[in-house]
């Protein structure tokens, strides 16, 4: 253990990583020194109207009007586009955009690929074309216009960061609570604790803090709030707030604490309860609007210097897992309801549809997104001969089975078929599919999902699980 300590120490020297000297931290996160410049060099979006949980109104995304721009999405709007598919009418707009490319799984890497507008039932109405960039810790994506309006790019707040570091014995990978990637970043220089004095700055009518919530300090005012007792007029401000109570010194733990604002000789005269995370590399606090003015948080830069101790011998393989085969990302999305088992017959024909072929698709919406594993009969699904998959459906995850479509006619459920791949992308499936042998035959979908058996250890929710259990102990 020391000797690996010691590797991490040499390492974190060489790459000029943070700081290495009080035991803190238990997680290392090296970034190579030279990002792209658009890691850099972006527009910050904040706006929690176009979280995937926000209402829908009449947005439209003008502010790419101008021409294309890099743009990183933070605090309450989430840190990623949606990668699944949006409903309409929703993260405040009408038209919803969503990412159906491939994400950069390696840092310094640039992809491109799709992105979806949905609406009515079909989400993939309309698309454009952006680029994701994978910052280490973060992505941005080149965004331009969306194709009509009212239309919107949607975010996310996506449980796990995949990212890989190209030197992999410094990978990692970690999942805190929620509140770790998605807070607000309070920015405000006046803040640290020997800032000169100005008076009366008071955060019940600061226009960031005077609302409850999460909240993490950058910048050069400090990113923490000071564990010792302050003297009034510091901060800026009248009465300042220092923190008194024990950090979470554990990456995931959050710890009750009190702020004491000082005044007049008296360095708990207020006080409020609040909460603090430790995410690992920073901390995000639950604060609350003080009682009265001039009270204010204040904030140092950290006295303890955070430390990158590794403790464990299982990081350098545990990112890359997380990481599907290229097609559970890079698929063509199939929403037709008449598609369905349920639908009545008709002549549609899947022979140019996926001329040449063979494609992988995903289906979704209300029709259903998978193709039925039993002979449904013919004359329904908007065709003639109906298509339905004979074989075994991957059960483990990140796997892909073969097996036919069947497309039932004539007394024969099986009178033509196509053999196809399919791969279970853990809350998915997607279809390597081929023209139909002539027409009308079509692919059918169902509603009724396959009864998922075994998903084997490369779950990504068994993953998850895992990570927090490792967290927790
Ligand atoms: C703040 O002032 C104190 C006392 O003068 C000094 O010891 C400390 O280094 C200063 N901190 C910073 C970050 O300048
Ligand atoms: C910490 O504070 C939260 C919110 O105020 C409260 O729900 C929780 O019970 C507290 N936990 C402890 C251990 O006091
Ligand atoms: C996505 O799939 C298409 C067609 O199979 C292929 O041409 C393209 O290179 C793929 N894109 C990526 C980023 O893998
Ligand atoms: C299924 O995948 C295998 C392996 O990539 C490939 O050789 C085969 O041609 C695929 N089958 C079909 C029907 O696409």
């Amino acid at each position: 253990m020391i000797r690996q300590n010691r590797l991490v120490f040499l390492l974190c020297q060489l790459l000029l990583c943070i700081d290495f000297t009080a035991a803190q931290f238990t997680q290392t996160t090296v970034i190579p020194s030279i990002l792209p410049s658009q890691c850099y060099d972006y527009t910050t979006i904040t706006d929690g109207s176009r979280n995937v949980n926000a209402v829908g109104s009449t947005n439209c995304d003008t502010i790419f009007l101008s021409g294309s721009r890099w743009v990183r999405f933070m605090g309450d709007s989430g840190t990623q586009l949606s990668t699944t598919p949006t409903d309409p009418n929703q993260c405040g707009t009408q038209v919803t955009g969503w990412y159906s490319g491939l994400m950069p799984a390696v840092t310094q890497t640039v992809t491109n690929g799709q992105v979806c507008f949905s609406w009515h039932s079909n989400s993939c109405t309309w698309s454009n074309t952006i680029s994701v960039t994978n910052c280490g810790s973060f992505y941005v994506y080149e965004l331009s216009m969306p194709p009509v309006c009212a239309a919107r790019y949607c975010t996310n707040t996506p449980s796990i960061l995949q990212t890989t570091t190209t030197t992999p014995t410094t990978t990692t990978s970690e999942i805190y609570s929620s509140q770790c990637y998605s807070y607000t970043t309070v920015d405000e220089p006046s803040r640290h604790v020997n800032a000169s004095y100005i008076g009366k700055q008071c955060d019940k009518t600061n226009s960031i803090l005077s609302t409850t919530g999460w909240f993490r300090f950058v910048g050069s005012g400090g990113t923490q709030l000071p564990t010792y007792a302050l003297n009034s007029n510091q901060c800026s401000t009248d009465a300042p707030g220092w923190y008194s109570g024990t950090m979470p010194n554990t990456p995931g733990l959050t710890q009750n604490g009190t702020i004491c604002f000082s005044w007049e000789g008296n360095s708990c005269k207020w006080s409020n309860s609040i909460q603090v995370t430790n995410c690992g590399s920073y901390y995000v606090y639950h604060l609350s609007p003080p009682a009265t003015c001039s009270l204010r948080y204040c904030t140092d830069t950290p006295i303890v210097a955070t430390t990158t101790t590794t403790t464990t011998t299982t990081t350098e393989t545990t990112t890359t897992t997380a990481i599907l085969s290229s097609q559970c990302y890079n698929y063509t999305t199939i929403d037709e309801e008449s598609r369905n088992t349920n639908k009545p017959g008709g002549s549609e024909c899947d022979q140019a549809t996926f001329a040449p072929g063979p494609r992988w698709v995903r289906f979704t919406g209300v029709g259903g997104t998978e193709i039925p594993t039993k002979a449904v009969g013919p004359n329904r699904c908007g065709t003639m001969a109906t298509g339905w998959y004979s074989g075994a459906m991957p059960t483990v995850v990140d796997t892909t089975s073969s097996g036919s479509v069947c497309f039932d006619w004539d007394s024969n459920s099986c009178q033509w078929k196509n053999d196809i791949n399919v791969t279970n992308c853990d809350s998915y499936y997607v279809y390597e599919l081929r023209p139909s042998p002539g027409c009308s035959m079509r692919y059918c979908t169902t509603n009724t999902p396959t009864a998922k058996v075994s998903k084997g250890v490369t779950s990504i929710s068994d993953y998850i699980k895992n990570l927090f259990k490792k967290l927790i102990s």
